[in-house]
């Protein structure tokens, strides 16, 4: 497995797998990896002849009072771990990399990003796409791999490759969990076992909107309250937002006609959480 730390050394890199006509898979992520990141890096693997992995803790996409400093970081582990999959190429730039003195241009996708996590935390989906938008152009896949758990960030991403053009193309894989319902994300190391035990109240909130919409429920205020009273059963978790919105625009929606996302944030002790649920009416007839 090759380690490369310059965008311009993998810019060549990539050069030079095209030149061979090899396809190329590529997983972005800012480390502290677990399952749900293998669990893309082995649909990579699936998919191409090269897989890339990229580990980069984005400073962009935190605001001032964010967890960016404390953000886990475990290279040597990572790397053990993508060893396994395995990975072909991992790009582990330095932020002055990626970031040099005078940089001034920004990727903004504007609607999607609008509410949700987008109303919570300014500046995050601009830090996302821009920093998403620099690691496509230096690592020219043909397949970007992304987590449905982070579900508002993945239709900002297939946005903006539809807008700007990009040549590749976005492979959405789903959320992994624990066999309890938790759903794996390097912020679950925060959680100390009792925070943990109440992290669950989100799965268990959308599994409750699921009965919800599974009895028929298409008005989507009954799949947020039936979502929020399993949240309410845990006082000490501070709910930031629950939405059930069309799950392609993220917009507002009167009544579920087509595909419909359940999302939610909390804060559970001092760490930020987020889980989401798709639900698929039947075709009508
Ligand atoms: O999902 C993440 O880990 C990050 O937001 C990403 C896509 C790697 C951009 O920094």
């Amino acid at each position: 497995m090759k380690i490369i730390t310059t965008p311009a050394e993998m810019q060549c890199r990539s050069d030079a797998i095209r030149r061979a006509g090899k396809r190329i898979a590529f997983v972005p992520t800012m480390g502290f990896l677990h399952e749900g990141h293998l669990s893309l890096m082995r649909e990579g693997r699936r998919r191409a002849e090269v897989v890339v992995a990229s580990i980069f803790v984005n400073p962009t996409q935190f605001g001032p009072n964010e967890d960016f400093g404390r953000y886990p970081r475990a290279f040597e582990r990572d790397c053990a771990l993508m060893q396994e999959v395995p990975v072909d190429i991992v790009f582990a730039p330095a932020p002055e990399a990626m970031y040099p003195a005078g940089a001034q241009t920004w990727v903004e996708v504007a609607e999607i990003t609008k509410g949700l996590c987008g109303a919570h935390r300014p500046g995050h989906f601009r830090g996302v796409t821009t920093v998403v938008a620099k690691l496509f152009n230096i690592v020219k896949p043909h397949y970007a791999i992304f987590g449905e758990k982070d579900f508002q960030q993945l239709r900002a991403i297939q946005r903006m490759v539809k807008d700007l053009n990009f040549d590749l193309e976005i492979v959405p894989m789903p959320t992994v969990r624990e066999s309890d319902g938790l759903a794996l994300s390097s912020r679950n190391a925060y959680l100390s076992a009792a925070e943990r035990e109440r992290a669950l109240s989100l799965s268990r909130a959308l599994e409750a909107a699921r009965r919800e919409f599974a009895a028929g429920a298409r008005d989507p205020r009954a799949l947020v309250r039936a979502a929020c009273a399993v949240l309410s059963a845990t006082p000490e978790i501070r709910l930031e937002y629950i939405e059930a919105v069309d799950s392609e625009s993220l917009a507002s929606i009167a009544r579920v006609e087509r595909p419909v996302v359940v999302a939610i944030a909390t804060h559970v002790g001092k760490t930020r959480l987020i889980d989401n649920a798709v639900f698929t009416p039947p075709p009508p007839g």
